[in-house]
This record gives structure tokens, sequence and C-alpha cells, in this order.
């Protein structure tokens, strides 16, 4: 493994990604994790991150007591990167001088004559190169046995190392795409300078996973799962289907807010295609009764989450009740970010408010139910889920499918969702919607498309009669995250094509609205 120490860099996860991109195993764990934690991990590379601090500043963020020696006994090889260059450098007795701010720039750097083995002695990878630099402290002396290997147009040190000692420092990020050769050095560093060998392949994350769980479930045990409908959570239940087999016990639940035919689409890929044990539980009378009259946004959320968790504790009762024995474990398909997320590094400014979905995930649990947790997706990013559901033999058009909310359509339909035949429209217009999307071929464009229900009525003129029917409006952003986002640009043609069809065929409707703004500072959904 190669493991990452993260002092907060917004690019960290960006290294991760590009090592694993490599067919090396990367993992990231925070910066100040005890000396027990690394060697656990057993890494034959350590990266350190960049940061927003100064080596100076007082609880600036560092390795633990005994990690220098750690990795001189064991041969490992380390690399810094801005921050990390610097922690390296002040560590082993060289200086650090303070700079004045710290920013981010373009810049070019040169790569010293006559540089053999090392960080840049492969001869693919140019002299003079581009770098993504971050200015601010500067090594001005460095440690005793350690040279400069490249340096930038004005002087300052951008690379150094001690080959012996196996300590390597880039003053600038190699992950980012700014970096021309950035990418070909970090390869010649994993590959040649380290050593290391390509060869983690989603094939035996998969067998490896298979194999953790199996250890952990014992030949007793039950699990059980909540199916969203989702990527993730069929991902990771088909994962854990191979490794227990009818151990596991799943439940999708039917709030009466899904899509257009949804429940007999993904009932109909768990049950035929994935072989999954699913328990199909119509609970549309229960949210909707509950639902009623109730407009606030906030308060909507709140009331199909707590019904979410009565159903799924009366399927664990049932579980209990059929096989004779309390389930003990629970299948969350949690993602990498979200862990990572979760545990931030001190001053990276990332804070537990990016954890958003947790209070969204459909597996929010009663306290008493005590159920251990198998997150077996909890090492991987989204796209990686995406290979894993592929070789598990999900279809490729599921596994592309846009995100959606746990409150499914209530948060596409402002105010009471059970006025009037509400949900009924918002499904018909949504599907003309995605479906246009699909035939026109710009489905994976987008990261999200969807249709809201307005609950205003307006004057129109259908058919040579004066109607006052409901407007609604579209919706389709693109985006990495779910972050931020920007509204997508269709063309004309299209957009009217597709207001023509949902005014002809969605009785009720005689207006179509596009929705123009990014989040910020909107929202995605409108509620
Ligand atoms: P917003 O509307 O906050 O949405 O810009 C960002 C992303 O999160 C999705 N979303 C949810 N997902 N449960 C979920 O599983 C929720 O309660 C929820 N609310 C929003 C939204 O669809 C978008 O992709």
């Amino acid at each position: 493994v190669v493991l990452i120490l993260d002092y907060g860099s917004q690019y960290t996860h960006l290294i991760t990604r590009r090592i694993r991109s490599l067919s090396i195993f990367s993992l990231t764990i925070n910066g100040t994790s005890s000396l027990d934690t690394i060697k656990e991990l057993d890494p034959r590379v350590i990266i350190l991150s960049g940061g927003p601090h100064s080596v100076h500043a007082e609880g600036a963020p560092c390795f633990p007591p005994g990690f220098i020696e750690y990795v001189e006994s064991r041969g490992i090889h380390v690399l810094g990167i801005c921050y990390g260059l610097q922690l390296i450098v002040q560590k082993l007795g060289g200086v650090v001088k303070i700079g004045e701010k710290h920013e981010y720039g373009r810049m070019e750097i040169e790569v010293g004559k006559n540089v053999i083995g090392g960080l840049f002695g492969n001869t693919e990878i140019g002299d003079k190169q581009v770098v993504w630099m971050s200015h601010g402290d500067e090594a001005v002396k460095l440690p005793e046995g350690f040279e400069v290997v490249a340096r930038s147009s004005q002087g300052a040190v951008a690379a150094i190392e001690n080959r012996e000692r196996r300590f390597y420092g880039l003053q600038y990020h190699p992950e980012v795409t700014h970096s021309t050769e950035g990418m070909k050095t970090l390869r010649h560093f994993l590959f040649d300078v380290c050593g290391i060998t390509a060869g983690w392949k989603m094939e035996d994350v998969l067998e490896e996973e298979i194999k953790v769980i199996k250890g952990m479930v014992g030949p007793e045990d039950h699990v059980i799962c909540a199916l969203s409908g989702g990527v993730d959570s069929t991902v990771a239940a088909k994962l854990v289907h191979k490794a227990i087999g009818d151990r596991l016990h799943c439940v999708f639940v039917d709030n009466g807010l899904l899509r257009y035919k949804e429940r007999e689409r993904v009932m109909d890929l768990f049950e035929k295609r994935l072989h999954l044990p699913v328990t199909c539980v119509d609970a549309t009378e229960e949210f909707l009764s509950k639902l009623k009259g109730v407009t606030e946004p906030e308060m909507k959320r709140k009331i199909i989450g707590k019904e979410f968790i009565n159903i799924f504790d009366l399927f664990a009762h049932d579980v209990e009740k059929k096989v004779g024995k309390k389930p003990t474990y629970l299948v969350q398909g949690t993602l990498y970010p979200d862990v990572i997320e979760s545990c931030p590094p001190p001053g990276s400014g990332r804070t537990h408010s990016h954890t958003i979905k947790s209070h969204h995930n459909v597996g929010g649990l009663p306290k008493d139910m005590k159920l251990k947790l198998i997150e077996p997706l909890k090492l991987l990013f989204k796209d990686e889920v995406r290979e894993l559901g592929k070789i598990l033999d999900i279809s490729e058009d599921f596994l592309k499918r846009h995100p959606f909310p746990g409150p499914g359509l209530a948060v596409r339909i402002p105010g009471d969702v059970t006025a009037g035949n509400s949900l009924d429209i918002l499904r018909q217009v949504d599907e003309i919607f995605i479906q246009s999307i699909r035939d026109a071929k710009i489905y994976d464009e987008i990261w999200q498309a969807f249709a809201v229900f307005l609950p205003v009525k307006t004057v129109g003129v259908q058919g040579d009669q004066r109607t006052h029917s409901h407007a609604v409006a579209l919706r389709a952003v693109t985006s990495q995250d779910g972050m931020t986002a920007d509204w997508y640009y269709f063309d004309f043609k299209f957009l009217d094509d597709v207001s023509r069809k949902i005014c002809n065929s969605v009785r009720g409707v005689n207006r179509v609205l596009l929705d123009i703004t990014s989040k910020p500072p909107s929202t995605i959904e409108w509620e």
C-alpha cells in the first residue's frame, strides 16, 4: 500500500486517485495518526501531503514521534509534497523560512543537470516543466545529505532528495494536471525508484472484500440491508450476497414518492437479474398519510426519515421471526469520500458539514437496534464502485443512473405532496423529460436531471379551450460531486420538443419552465 498522510491539502484525494489509476492501492489517513496505525497498514511508500499550515505555526500537524526511525528501519520511501517537503526539511534538521502569504500558481521549474536516478532520473521526464507550485514557506537550508534536484526559474527550491535515506520532496503538486510532467514523475517515483509493482485490480478488491465479510459474519449470523434503488446500496448488497448468500435479507420500501414505474423496474433488476433476496414493502399509505397537509420542507424530510426507520425496524423484526435470531449486521453503501470527509484533518477547511449525506442515508438507524456495520465500499470512490458493479454483473445503464434523493419526489413538489394528483403528474412529466434526454444521448453528460411540480395554476389555451392548469419546471445540472453545480445548456430544439411533448401528453399541465440557476445560490433539489 502507498499510504498518504493528509495534512489538509485540497488535492489530497487527488493523489490517492492518481495512484490508484496506476493500479497501485493507496489509502489516505489523517496526517497526525499514531505510529501504531501507520505500522498496522504496513506501507511500502508514504506520501506526506500538502496543507495550509506553516511548519512554524503553533500546533502545526506533524507525523507522530518515532516516525523517522520507523521509516528508516523499514526502508520505506517517503515523499513530501509542499507542506510535506517542509516537514521533512524541518524535522531532519534543515531550515524553513516563513513566507508572507500562501498562494498557488503556475511556475516553470528546471531539473538540475546530471540528475541520475532519483525523482527525475528518467529520460522521459522533461528537464523544463510547468508545475502548480505552492508559494509560502521556503526551504532555505537543507538537512545534511539532501540535494536540490530542481529549482524554479526564480531559483526557489522545487525538488529535493536524499536517495540514501529514501526521503524525497516536491514543492509543487505533481497530482494536478497543470503540472505537465507530474504524472510521469509520480509513476517513475513509485515504479522505478520505490520498486512498487502494479496489480491492484477491482477483481482483487471483490475477492478480498468477500473474504473479509466471510471472516466477519459468523455461520449463524443474519444480515439486513435497505436497498434504495441507487447504485451504492445495490452494489454493496450484491457483494455481501456473494459472500454469505441468503443470510442477507434486503428490503426495498415503496414510499409512494418514487418515479414512474420505479418499483417495478428496480424489483425486476434485484430479483431477475441480480437474484437478491428482497422484500418489497408497499408503505405508500403510511408515508402519504403522515405527509398530508405538511408544507414545511424540513418537516417533510423528518417525517420521511422517521417513517423509513419505523419500516426498517418492522422488517428487522420480521427477519427475526423468520430465522429465529436477531439480525447482527447491517450493510451500508458508504463510500470513501464520506469516510474521509467525516474525519478531516485540523485546518483542512473541510468540516463535518460536508457529510450532509449521512442524514440523507436511508439507513438512519433506530438506536436500540445495536447492529454492527458492514461497509464493503468504504475504501472506494464512486467510479470504482461502478467498476465493481460491472464485475458483479449489474448493467451499465443502471450503474450510470443519476442520483435520486432519499425523500424522493417529496422534495420536487414544493408544499403538500398529497394535494391533488401532483405525484401522478410529476411522474409522467419526469419520465418524458428523462426519456427525451436518453433519446438525445446526453444522459451521461448530465449529473442529474428531473422535473419539478409547481403548486401554481396558470391560464393556457389548449385545443381552442381555455385551461387553468399546472406549471412544471425542468432542472438539469452538471456537477462533480453535487456540492456545487451548473445548470445544463440544452439546445433550444430539444427544449421545444420536450415542452410540446409534455403539454400534449400530460393532462393537467399547460406550462413548462426551465430552471437556470446554479448551486449556489440554489440547491439542486427544490426542497
Ligand atoms: P442539494 O439539493 O442539497 O442536493 O443541492 C445535492 C445532491 O444530494 C442529493 N440529495 C439527497 N440525497 N437523500 C439523498 O440520498 C437526501 O435527502 C437528499 N437531498 C438531496 C440531491 O439529489 C443531489 O444529488
